[in-house]
């Protein structure tokens, strides 16, 4: 039974994750590299919980219950007890194999691991550790809190005893749950980077204006946001990052990343984190 949650991770993602965890009831361990960095994952929380007791939608009350189930570590020791291991540290494979290497060692037989990539193998990540079969991938959404998706990926080792438990976990944080296969992308990049691609294409090739091209998702289709704001949102980077790494897979001219897109990344657009994208967000 999951009663301590550690994060690995306790950037925008890791620190939606927290939250919701916290908010379940779960004891929640976040481990960041520095205290500023942890401190700048519990201000992600507090501000967006701040935002939710401004529109009456939380109250103190709920806030203090989540901040007091939130603690801080840098040591990843501190995580040995930990039932559960949501790791979200940057996309880089070699990275989180060290992490989890380091993990192996320090974390009880029981303790479940997994991570929030959205595009490496787990299975990958699974082979430095003895407990491939208490191993999976939680993927959940930004914004966590709001997302309501979360993809639980099985590899061709996690036990059924595991993946049950996983999947349960998300239900508990109040996102619905859906199974994946270890592929590139799971389900929803496979389906998500291939539009955002061609929605740059079509705007490298001037077929419509960034704003046009925007528009016409949001009132032509209901999108919450048109493809290129999107873009924007999740980070050029990490859309060119994950095309990549889904085009090395497949071979499959639907996730070859757009010249503009590349050349975009190089010149340091990154999107909303860094100022300007596709569309401009005043000086960072
Ligand atoms: N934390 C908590 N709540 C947040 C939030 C955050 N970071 N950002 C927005 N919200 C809440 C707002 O408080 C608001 O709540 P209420 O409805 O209760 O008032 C609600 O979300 C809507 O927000 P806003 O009114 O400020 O703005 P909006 O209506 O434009 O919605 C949005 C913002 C939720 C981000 C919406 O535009 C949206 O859903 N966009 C699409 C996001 C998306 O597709 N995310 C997935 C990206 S892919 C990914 O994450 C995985 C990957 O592997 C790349």
């Amino acid at each position: 039974m999951i009663k301590k949650v550690g994060i690995v991770g306790f950037g925008q993602m890791g620190s939606g994750i927290g939250q919701v965890a916290a908010a379940a009831g779960y004891q929640v361990l976040a481990r960041e590299v520095s205290d500023e960095l942890f401190k700048k994952g519990l201000g992600y929380i507090t501000k967006s919980l701040d935002k939710a007791i401004e529109k009456g939608k939380a109250d103190q009350a709920l806030k203090d219950k989540i901040v007091g189930n939130i603690k801080g570590t840098t040591a990843l020791s501190d995580l040995a007890d930990c039932d559960l291991i949501c790791e979200a540290v940057i996309e880089n494979l070699e990275v989180k194999k060290t992490v989890y290497k380091e993990l192996d060692g320090l974390c009880k037989q029981e303790t479940i691991f997994a991570s929030n990539t959205s595009s490496l193998s787990i299975g990958d990540m699974a082979s430095v550790t003895k407990r491939r079969d208490r191993f999976v991938g939680l993927h959940f959404f930004n914004p966590v809190p709001v997302m309501k998706l979360c993809e639980v990926v099985k590899t061709l080792d996690t036990s059924d005893e595991t993946f049950k438990t996983a999947f349960s976990f998300a239900e508990l944080v109040g996102k619905s749950a859906v199974t994946a296969k270890d592929s590139p992308g799971f389900i929803v990049n496979v389906l998500l980077v291939p539009y955002l691609l061609d929605a740059i294409r079509s705007y490298e090739r001037g077929l419509a204006t960034r704003e046009d091209i925007d528009n016409a998702m949001i009132m032509g289709c209901g999108h919450p946001m048109g493809p290129l704001t999107l873009t924007d949102f999740i980070g050029l980077d990490t859309i060119l990052y994950i095309a990549d790494i889904m085009f090395e897979e497949f071979k499959d001219s639907h996730y070859a990343a757009p010249p503009l897109l590349r050349r975009m990344v190089n010149a340091g657009y990154m999107g909303k984190k860094s100022g300007r994208g596709f569309f401009d967000y005043g000086k960072k």
